[in-house]
């Protein structure tokens, strides 16, 4: 390789899904496709310094979070390198230093891992597309094809991260309506989304900051043998096409029905696989109950959705930002550990700094 050294940043946001990944075939492939809003302040920006060494049978590399030296995050960085070797042949051929902060508290219960592998995934492109045109002024790489096996590279490290590169909704996994869709990457959502989901709003409000009680990998794992397993994936697979006409109509009170289902059902599956799980805490339950409650009384469209913690993620269109987030601060914020709560809104993807 011509090149000794560089380095390159890159911040890349987290995503919440609407139809929910939960289940996975070997390399990373999904069980059921999922779509998520990519969001906009919450995220993890990355610094990849690189410098050429003697390569050996082994990855050489140091990681720190703000500047902190973590050496807990190294296996799982270790692995991610073991499955892209393939796919990127100069991971032996350099020393990485790999320096990453998140603007979300570090223990917030908000997941690092979608932002943070995909922000990685971005770094170690643009060393590889920095190679290819160093061959010669002919080489160069697409843009798209950038993105793509960004996300290619991103969904080997969390699957949900191949999600954040783009905005502002990401669809992975293959699905019939959804042309160009694919179980290796996820594509832009390719069409029309009504005006009512522009800028959309998500509150996430930290309930339990504590360790997960379980980790995504265990999870999806459970879901092999689980006795809803098959309805479950066919079931996303019809909500994903049910969404499709919900985003181009515009309807929200449907959008609130099958984003609150898809929430419940991940739970449901935790409470339902064995061992089981109750990933929710009391808290999680009084707010979905005032949300339903306000949305009773105000008609509000309103809405919660969860990832595989106690967290809610208030979902709520820009017309009604000051009025939810009123309620949100006279209401909600109670039972947030703390008080702590992040507000955010849609956002476009990933960007280099
Ligand atoms: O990317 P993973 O393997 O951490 O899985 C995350 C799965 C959920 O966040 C629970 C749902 C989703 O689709 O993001």
């Amino acid at each position: 390789n011509l090149v000794e050294n560089g380095s390159f940043i890159w911040s890349s946001p987290s995503n919440i899904a609407l139809v929910k990944y939960w289940g996975k075939k070997a390399q990373q492939i999904p069980e059921n496709p999922s779509i998520s809003f990519t969001l906009d302040n919450c995220k993890t920006t990355t610094k990849l310094s690189f410098t050429k060494r003697e390569s050996d049978n082994n990855f050489s590399f140091e990681v720190f979070l703000d500047d902190e030296k973590k050496d807990d995050f190294k296996p799982k960085i270790e692995t991610f390198f073991r499955r892209i070797e393939v796919y990127l042949p100069f991971l032996k051929d350099y020393h990485f230093k790999i320096e990453t902060s998140n603007t979300f508290p570090h223990s917030s219960g908000i997941a690092s891992s979608a932002s943070g592998m995909s922000a990685l995934a971005l770094c170690l492109m643009s060393i590889e597309k920095e190679l290819i045109s160093s061959y010669g002024t002919s080489n160069t790489m697409e843009e798209s094809h950038f993105i793509q096996k960004a996300s290619f590279l991103a969904r080997l490290g969390s699957g949900s991260a191949c999600r954040s590169l783009e905005g502002d909704l990401v669809v992975w996994g293959k699905h019939d309506d959804i042309k160009g869709s694919s179980d290796l990457f996820g594509i832009k959502y390719p069409y029309e989304v009504h005006a009512n989901f522009k800028n959309y709003q998500d509150t996430i409000l930290l309930v339990d900051k504590g360790e997960k009680q379980v980790s995504s990998t265990i999870g999806h794992n459970l879901m092999h043998g689980h006795p809803f397993a098959q309805e479950r994936f066919k079931q996303a697979n019809n909500n994903l096409t049910d969404l499709v006409d919900i985003l181009k109509d515009g309807d929200l009170n449907k959008f609130v029905a099958l984003v609150e289902s898809e929430a419940l059902t991940l739970h449901a599956m935790m409470m339902t696989s064995m061992p089981y799980f109750i990933l929710m805490k009391p808290n999680t339950l009084e707010i979905i109950n005032k949300i339903w409650g306000y949305r009773k009384r105000s008609g509000s469209k309103v809405c919660f959705t969860l990832d595989a913690g106690a967290n809610v993620h208030v979902l709520y269109p820009e017309n009604e930002a000051t009025k939810v987030l009123e309620f949100i601060k006279n209401e909600l914020v109670a039972y947030c550990q703390n008080g702590q709560y992040i507000c955010d809104i849609i956002g476009l993807g990933a960007n280099k700094l």
